[in-house]
C-alpha cells in the first residue's frame, strides 16, 4: 500500500465506524423517536469540537457467533469536546450495536474517558441507551460495570458527573448513573429499573407498564431518582448544557461568572408584600427567588419531587449559587423524609463544588406522624442537618417567615456555621408554632377555663407577640440583621462579595459517617 492507499483505507474504516450497527438499525432508532449516539453528541457539543477516541476498538468475544460480528467502536462512542467553550468528556451508548449492551472493551473505552476526565479535571457526561450487560460476554461484562462504578465513586466530588438517560437503562447498569451527580430522563423513551415489568410480575404479581415502573415521570416525581425530566432529547441536552453553565470544571475551581445587565443594587418593592399577613396563608417561594436572583433565572433541580422544598441553581451578581428553600405552598414547606434527602444531597453537591448556598427559610418544623417516624424521619432528617453542618462554602440564610423547632437549627442556623443569617421582619423564630406551644404550656389552665377558646386565642396572641418575631433571636446575635425584604438582592450580593475569600475546614478524617 502506498501512502494514498493507506489514507484511503483509514477513510473507509472511519466511514464504517460512523455507521454503528448499520443503516437499518439507525432507521429503527429514528422510528422510535430517538437520535443515534453520534447525533446526540452533535447536539450536545459545540460544533466541530468533538474528538472521538477508540473508534477502531472491537470486542474480543468468540462465543455465540460473535467472531465475525465485530463492529468498529463496539457500541459506545467516546471522546471529548466543548460545551460553550468548556472542555467535557463524553460517552454515548450506541443502541444500534448489540442494543448498546456493554462488553469488556466497551467498558474499557468508558473507563479510559473517565480516567482522562479525572486527570484533566473536567466534567464527564454519559448518554445512556443500553440493553445492559452484553449477554454473550457474561461475567466479563459485569466486571466492566464494576470498573465503571468504582470510577464513578472515585470521581464523586472531584469532577461533575452528569447522566442523560435516553433509552433503556436496566439491571445493575442503573447504578452508574445513580452514583453520578445528576440524572436527566426523557419522557416516554427512557426507562430505568433494577428489574423490568416481566420479572416484577413473576416475583410480586404486580402488573405494571415500563413507563409506570421506570419512566421519566415516575423517577422525576415519585422515586426522586431523576433530577430533571425532559419532554424530548433536545430538551434533555439543553437542560444539561444549562446545568453545566452553573458548575465549575472540578472541585479545585470556582464556577464561571456569567455577565448580566441585572443591576446588583436592584430593589424589589413587591417583596415587602409577598408574605401574607395571616401566618397560615401560603405564598410561592419561586416568586421570592425569581425576584431576587439575576434575571429571574432559576434552574430547578428535582422540580416535581418533594416539592415542599426547592433546590436549584441561580446567579447573584453574576456568580453561581445553590438555592435551598422551603415552599410554603406545598405542605406548608414542612421538612419530611423526601425533602430532607433532596436538600441534603443538593447541599453536599454545592459544598463539594465550591458553590455558595443561599437558604430561604419558612419552615413549620419536621412533619409529624407514624408514617414519617416509621419511615425514619430521624435518620433522614439528620442527612440534611449533617450536610449543612459539614458544608464549608459560604452559607447565607434569609428567614422569610417561620423558623420553628429543630428545623430552625437545621436550615443553616448561625450555630452550625451559617456565615450570615438575615431575617425579614415577618420572621417567626420559636421552639414551635404558637398554637402547639400554648396547648403544651397552658394545658391545665385551658382544661380548667370556662371559655377555653377565648383563653387560647389570648394566649396565642401573647405568645406570638413575645416569640413570633425575629427580635429575640436578633438580640442574641443568632440573627445578624433584620432587613427590609426589598433590599434582599443587594444584601445577598454584598454578603457573597464579603465571603468571597472564605476559608473554613473540617477536622482531618478519612470520611465522616453521614446517617445513610
Ligand atoms: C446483547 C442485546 C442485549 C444484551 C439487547 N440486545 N440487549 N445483546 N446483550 N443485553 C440486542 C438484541 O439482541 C437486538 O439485536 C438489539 O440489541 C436490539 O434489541 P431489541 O430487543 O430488538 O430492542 P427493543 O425491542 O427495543 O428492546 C430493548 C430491550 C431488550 C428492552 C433493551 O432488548 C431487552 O430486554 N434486552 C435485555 C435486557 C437485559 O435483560 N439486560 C441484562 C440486564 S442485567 P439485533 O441483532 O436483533 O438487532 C444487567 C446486569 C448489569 O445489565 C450488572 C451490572 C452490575
Amino acid at each position: 500500500m502506498n501512502n494514498n492507499e493507506r489514507i484511503q483505507y483509514l477513510h473507509e474504516m472511519r466511514a464504517k465506524s460512523l455507521l454503528g450497527g448499520g443503516e437499518e438499525r439507525i432507521k429503527r432508532q429514528h422510528q422510535k423517536g430517538k437520535y443515534t449516539a453520534r447525533e446526540r453528541l452533535e447536539l450536545l457539543l459545540d460544533k466541530g469540537s468533538f474528538r472521538e477516541l477508540d473508534s477502531f476498538v472491537t470486542h474480543r468475544s468468540h462465543d455465540f457467533g460473535m467472531t465475525d460480528n465485530r463492529p468498529l467502536g463496539d457500541g459506545v462512542v467516546t471522546g471529548y469536546g466543548t460545551v460553550d467553550g468548556r472542555l467535557v468528556y463524553v460517552y454515548s451508548q450506541d443502541f444500534t450495536v448489540f442494543g448498546g449492551a456493554l462488553s469488556e472493551t466497551y467498558a474499557e473505552k468508558i473507563v479510559k474517558i473517565m480516567d482522562m476526565a479525572m486527570r484533566n479535571g473536567a466534567p464527564i457526561i454519559g448518554l445512556n441507551d443500553s440493553g445492559g450487560a452484553r449477554i454473550q460476554e457474561g461475567v466479563v461484562s459485569l466486571g466492566g460495570y464494576a470498573e465503571i462504578f468504582l470510577r464513578n465513586t472515585l470521581a464523586s466530588g472531584v469532577i461533575p458527573q452528569l447522566s442523560i438517560i435516553m433509552g433503556p437503562c436496566a439491571g445493575g447498569a442503573v447504578y452508574s448513573p445513580a452514583i453520578t451527580d445528576f440524572i436527566c430522563m426523557v419522557k416516554n423513551t427512557s426507562h430505568m429499573f433494577v428489574t423490568g415489568p416481566e420479572v416484577v410480575k413473576t416475583v410480586t404479581h404486580e402488573d405494571v407498564s415500563m413507563e409506570e415502573l421506570g419512566g421519566a415521570l415516575t423517577h422525576g416525581a415519585k422515586s426522586g431518582v431523576s433530577h430533571f425530566v425532559a419532554e424530548n432529547e433536545e430538551e434533555a441536552i439543553f437542560m444539561m448544557q444549562q446545568l453545566l453553565s452553573y458548575l465549575p470544571q472540578n472541585n479545585l475551581e470556582d464556577p464561571p461568572t456569567v455577565p448580566t445587565t441585572d443591576d446588583p443594587m436592584r430593589q424589589d418593592p413587591q417583596l415587602d408584600e409577598i408574605v401574607p399577613d395571616h401566618p397560615h396563608k401560603p405564598y410561592d417561594m419561586h416568586e421570592v427567588i425569581q425576584r431576587i436572583v439575576d434575571d429571574g433565572q432559576f434552574l430547578e433541580v428535582h422540580e416535581n419531587y418533594a416539592m415542599n422544598i426547592l433546590v436549584g441553581f441561580a446567579r447573584l451578581g453574576e456568580r453561581s449559587v445553590g438555592i435551598v428553600a422551603q415552599q410554603p405552598s406545598v405542605l406548608a414547606g414542612v421538612l419530611d423524609i423526601d425533602a430532607s434527602v433532596k436538600g441534603g444531597r443538593f447541599v453536599r453537591f454545592c459544598d463539594a463544588f465550591n458553590i455558595p448556598i443561599i437558604t430561604f427559610e419558612d419552615v413549620p418544623g419536621f412533619l409529624p406522624g407514624v408514617t414519617q417516624e416509621h419511615g425514619g424521619i430521624i435518620r433522614n432528617g439528620a442527612k440534611l442537618l449533617y450536610a449543612y453542618c459539614e458544608a464549608t462554602v459560604p452559607k447565607i440564610t434569609v428567614i422569610t417567615r417561620k423558623a420553628y423547632g429543630g428545623a430552625y437549627c437545621v436550615m443553616n442556623s448561625k450555630h452550625i456555621r451559617g456565615d450570615l443569617v438575615l431575617a425579614w421582619p415577618t420572621a417567626e423564630i420559636a421552639v414551635m408554632g404558637p398554637e402547639g406551644a400554648v396547648n403544651v404550656i397552658y394545658r391545665r389552665q385551658l382544661a380548667e377555663a370556662d371559655d377555653p377558646t377565648t383563653l387560647r386565642s389570648q394566649l396565642v396572641a401573647e405568645y406570638r407577640q413575645k416569640f413570633a418575631n425575629p427580635y429575640v433571636a436578633a438580640s442574641r446575635g443568632y440573627i445578624d440583621d433584620v432587613i427590609e425584604p426589598h433590599t434582599t438582592r443587594p444584601r445577598l450580593i454584598n454578603a457573597l462579595e464579603m465571603l468571597r475569600n472564605k476559608r473554613d475546614t473540617n477536622p482531618f478524617k478519612k470520611h465522616g459517617n453521614i446517617p445513610l
